[in-house]
């Protein structure tokens, strides 16, 4: 690639190094990225808050996919930075990689999750000890059914194990405090 790919040299803004225009000057090119941002739940680059170089380097970055930081984790805890912990009882795939769970650009499920819950946690953790199947006699509340799942109702595992990324409650090994 050439240096005016990116930047312009005769203008007066160079469209690079401004936060509004920056984001087309990448996206001519980055067509499925450009599509991402535009999914339902997505970091907010097409309103200018965020632009591709918060995370990129596009000279060439150290981390994968060109990122600033060594790690992909280390690029969220710049800005998410509650999420670093340490946490008494860490939950172990955050520790590994945020986008074990999380859409680094967007998703069609809330938060940037890869997937919608429960299934989300249920690709690692068994279904059998917390009943979340939504077509049996206890899942999603039918006619004549008082309520359903709290397995699939609401924000399902979440409804008890709200500190997903790690507790420091004393009694908190089940992130449910
Ligand atoms: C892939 C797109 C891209 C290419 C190719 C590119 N740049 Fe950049 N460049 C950027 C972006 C985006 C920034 C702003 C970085 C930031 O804000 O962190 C930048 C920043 C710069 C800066 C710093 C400007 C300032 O005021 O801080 C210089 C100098 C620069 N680029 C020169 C070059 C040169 C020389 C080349 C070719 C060898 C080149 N760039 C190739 C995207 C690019
Ligand atoms: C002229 C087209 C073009 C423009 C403009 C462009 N890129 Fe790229 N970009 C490429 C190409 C080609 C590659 C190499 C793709 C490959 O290796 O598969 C690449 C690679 C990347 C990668 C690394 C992908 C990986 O898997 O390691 C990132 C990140 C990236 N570009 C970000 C940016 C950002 C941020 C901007 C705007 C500042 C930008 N690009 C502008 C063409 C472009
Ligand atoms: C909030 C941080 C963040 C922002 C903002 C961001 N990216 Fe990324 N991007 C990432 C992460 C994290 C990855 C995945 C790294 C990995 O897992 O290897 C990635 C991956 C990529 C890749 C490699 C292919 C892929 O999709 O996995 C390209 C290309 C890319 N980003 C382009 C862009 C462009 C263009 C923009 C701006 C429109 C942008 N990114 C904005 C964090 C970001
Ligand atoms: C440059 C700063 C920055 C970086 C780096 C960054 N984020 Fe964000 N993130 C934001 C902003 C700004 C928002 C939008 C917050 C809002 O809308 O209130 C956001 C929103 C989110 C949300 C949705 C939260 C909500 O309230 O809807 C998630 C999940 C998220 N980021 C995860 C990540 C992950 C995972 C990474 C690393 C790949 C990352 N972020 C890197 C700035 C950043
Ligand atoms: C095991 C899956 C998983 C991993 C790994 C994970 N998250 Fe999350 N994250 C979630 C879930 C699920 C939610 C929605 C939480 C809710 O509904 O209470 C969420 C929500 C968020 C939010 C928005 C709400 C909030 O709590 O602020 C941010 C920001 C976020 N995650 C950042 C991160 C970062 C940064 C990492 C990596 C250090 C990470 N996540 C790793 C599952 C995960
Ligand atoms: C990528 C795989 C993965 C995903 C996705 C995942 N987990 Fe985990 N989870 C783990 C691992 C690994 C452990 C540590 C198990 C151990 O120490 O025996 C763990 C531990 C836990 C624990 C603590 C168990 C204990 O008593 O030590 C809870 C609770 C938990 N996860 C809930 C969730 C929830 C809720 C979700 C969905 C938001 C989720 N997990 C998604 C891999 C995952
Ligand atoms: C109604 C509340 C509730 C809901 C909803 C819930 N859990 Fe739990 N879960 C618990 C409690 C209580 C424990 C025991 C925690 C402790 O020892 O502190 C537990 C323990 C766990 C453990 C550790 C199991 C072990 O063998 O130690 C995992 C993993 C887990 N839950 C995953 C999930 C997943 C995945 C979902 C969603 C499908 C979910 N939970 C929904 C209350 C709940």
């Amino acid at each position: 690639m050439a240096c005016v790919d990116c930047h312009r040299v005769h203008q007066k803004q160079d469209p690079a190094l401004d936060p509004f225009a920056q984001t087309a000057a990448c996206t001519s090119c980055h067509q499925a990225q450009h599509a991402e941002f535009h999914r339902p739940f997505a970091h907010p680059v097409h309103d200018g808050q965020l632009q591709c170089s918060d995370c990129h380097n596009p000279h060439g970055g150290a981390g994968p996919s060109d990122l600033y930081s060594m790690t992909v984790n280390d690029s969220c805890y710049s800005c998410h930075a509650e999420k670093r912990g340490p946490f008494l009882w860490e939950h172990q795939p955050v520790r590994e990689d945020c986008t074990l769970c999380h859409q680094p650009h967007g998703s069609v499920h809330r938060d940037l999750l890869t997937q919608r819950t429960p299934f989300l946690c249920q690709q690692c953790h068994m279904s059998q000890f917390h009943p979340s199947t939504a077509l049996s006699g206890t899942g999603l509340p039918g006619i004549g059914t008082p309520s359903g799942s709290q397995s699939l109702l609401g924000r399902d595992c979440m409804n008890c194990h709200v500190q997903v990324h790690g507790s420091n409650h004393p009694a908190g090994v089940g992130q449910t405090r």
